[in-house]
This record gives structure tokens, sequence and C-alpha cells, in this order.
């Protein structure tokens, strides 16, 4: 039996420590191959794919980004299903194991739904795959944002100015909320709930007057009350989807004409998907690796691994991406004690 892997959509910490964890799992205790799909769905349509033994995963649960490359191409719009069964064919490979967010696990579901072999594992920093408690990669970028945070905090303080800080979160804000916490935000501002620009400043001004440098956090789809679309300037990324970014840069000049303060923004960007993985999302990341072969080895098609509590499990892939898991106005609710 030979198994391809493949990495697609933006990459994140831990995908080298899935693709170990199914590798070691498959050829120790099942004795199968794998073929590495090389840049996600582009190296399926086009058959690119290099052998994957063993040795090729050595040491990888630490190294950042992903052996096998990622693209955000999908496989339905480059030669479609027969192409797909006809690359398979080709290659002898007889199961996929897909790794990736919503757009990933989305195509991956039509293909077991046309009757490939395919099982899914959850990445995204964003965390917003549903049927599961985390995806990987989702904690090493909360505590990249928080030690940004820190960091910036002082450098605030010596100077007495405001900060923004903004980090990613494309349609829900689990980044910012968690980081916001974590870093002691004066607010944290999330996609799933605008709020005005006057009820911002009242949370800097509320910072500020109490002699604190005030620090706003504010996920890249965040949309202030009032605004129709995201933020964007940079135009479309190759998947027809905007680029987005630049929110905390409208908001910095704003806070400061409204509030006196003088106000500066900084965006993380891909810092957060880069760099090694911290050990949680290692742990995480590889046990979701062993447990992809073993679905693979139960013919789970169109399931994906998932984790709920501490324990490892599957789920139909139609539960995980039919809605995105965004926050609850109760965990806002919650954060929302600490703003001002
Ligand atoms: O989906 C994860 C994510 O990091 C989003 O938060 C962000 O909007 C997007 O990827 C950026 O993707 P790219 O690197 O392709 O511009």
């Amino acid at each position: 039996m030979k198994i391809g892997i493949l990495t697609s959509g933006g990459d994140c910490p831990g995908l080298n420590a899935v693709i170990r964890g199914a590798v070691i799992k498959g050829d120790q205790i099942y004795g199968v191959k794998f073929a590495g799909i090389l840049d996600g769905y582009r190296g399926l349509a086009e058959g690119d794919m290099i052998p994957l033994p063993r040795k090729r995963v050595r040491g990888l649960s630490f190294v950042g980004g992903t052996i096998l490359g990622t693209s955000r191409t999908n496989p339905y719009e480059r030669g479609g299903l027969e192409n797909i069964k006809e690359q398979l064919h080709d290659n002898e490979v007889d199961a996929i194991i897909a790794i990736g967010g919503e757009g990933t696990l989305s195509a991956a579901k039509r293909m077991a739904d046309d009757g490939i072999h395919v099982v899914g594992v959850p990445k995204t920093i964003d965390n917003d795959v549903s049927a599961t408690d985390y995806t990987f990669g989702f904690d090493t970028a909360v505590a990249i944002a928080t030690e940004s945070i820190d960091r910036l905090r002082t450098t605030a303080e010596s100077h007495h100015r405001c900060m923004v800080v903004e980090v990613m979160g494309r349609h829900v804000g689990w980044i910012a909320l968690n980081a916001g916490i974590a870093g002691g935000a004066h607010a944290s501002l999330l996609p799933e709930f605008p709020v005005s620009i006057d009820q911002i400043c009242v949370w800097v001004n509320k910072a500020k007057n109490r002699g604190r440098a005030p620090v706003i956090v504010v996920a890249e789809g965040f949309k202030p009350l009032g605004q129709e679309g995201e933020t964007t300037s940079r135009g479309m990324g190759n998947d027809g989807r905007m680029r987005l970014g630049g929110i905390g840069e409208q908001l910095a000049p704003i806070i400061e004409s409204k509030t006196g303060i003088e106000t500066r923004a900084v965006q993380l960007g891909h810092l957060q998907r880069g760099g090694v993985p911290t050990a949680r999302d290692r742990v995480l990341a590889t046990r979701y690796g062993t447990a992809a072969i073993d679905a693979v080895m139960e013919e789970k098609w169109g399931h994906m691994v998932a984790l709920h509590g501490e324990e490892i499990t599957t789920v139909d892939l139609h539960d995980a991406t039919t809605e995105l898991k965004s926050v609850p106005r109760e965990l806002w609710d919650e954060a929302g004690i600490l703003f001002g």
C-alpha cells in the first residue's frame, strides 16, 4: 500500500511533525510506503510526488514550515476528478492524507464524496476549523503574538504611547482573544464583534488615565462598526481571496487624533506562521499524524482526525467544514471585563 501526504493552504508550525508521525507509525506498525505530494493539491493535479521514506522525516518535529511545500490550489479547478484519479493511479497511490485548513478539508470532503480514499488533518493558526477543540499551529501563533505584545508594551511604556498590535485571524479572532488576554491588552478587537471607533477610544482613554500605555490587539479581519468590508490594500492572492492586513495602521492615526496619545501600529503578519512549533503544537501535530495513519488503515474515508478534550478521535469532514468555528460571545464578554 502507498499513501500520499500533502500539506495545503497557508503553512503553520507543526506540519512537519504530522508528516513525521504518520510516516513513523505507517512504517513501523503497518509496513506501508509513503509518497510526498509536493505543494499541496498542485502536486496532486500534476502528479508531482517524491518518495517519503522514514529516513526523510528524521528529526522533523521541531522544524517549521513544510518539507512538502504548499499552495492554495483547488484540484477541481486544475484538471478535475478524472485527472486526480489518473494521477493517483499513475503514481500507485492508494489513499491520501490531506493536511490543511477549511479550504483544503472542503476539497478533501468533495474528493471523498467522489470516491477518493482521503482522510484529513486539521491545521491553521486561526483555529477556525469546527469539530475539533484545536488545530495545531494555533498555540505557536498565540505564543509569538503574546511575546510580541510583551515586548511592545515596554517600549510603549517608555514613550507613553499607545500600541495597536495587528495579529492574523481572517474570519475569527481566536489569536487576538487569547494573545490579548495573555499579554494584558486593554482591548482585543475580533472579526466576530464589530465595535465603534468611539468605544475603542473609551478603552484607550481609560487605560491612559490610569497612567498606562494602552495596548490594543486587533485581528486582521476586524471591521469597525459601520465599515463594510475588511481592510486590505494588497489586492488578491493567487487563490482569488483578498490579502488582508492594514487595520492596525488604519486605526492608529484615528486613535491618536481622537485621544491625543501618540499611537503606533505593528503588524505581526507571517511572523506568527513561521519558525519552530511550541511543545504543545509538536505533541498535537505528532498525535494527529499517528492517528491519521490509523484512520487510513481503518478506511475512514471522508473523516478527519480531531481533538476532543485529551482524546484524539475522528469526525466526519462534513461536520468540520460546514461552518467556521468562531469565538462565542460569552468568551469575548469574559475577556471584556479586562478592557480599558
Ligand atoms: O488562514 C490562515 C491565514 O494565516 C490567515 O489568518 C491569513 O489571512 C491568511 O492565512 C494569509 O494567507 P497568505 O499567506 O496566503 O497571504
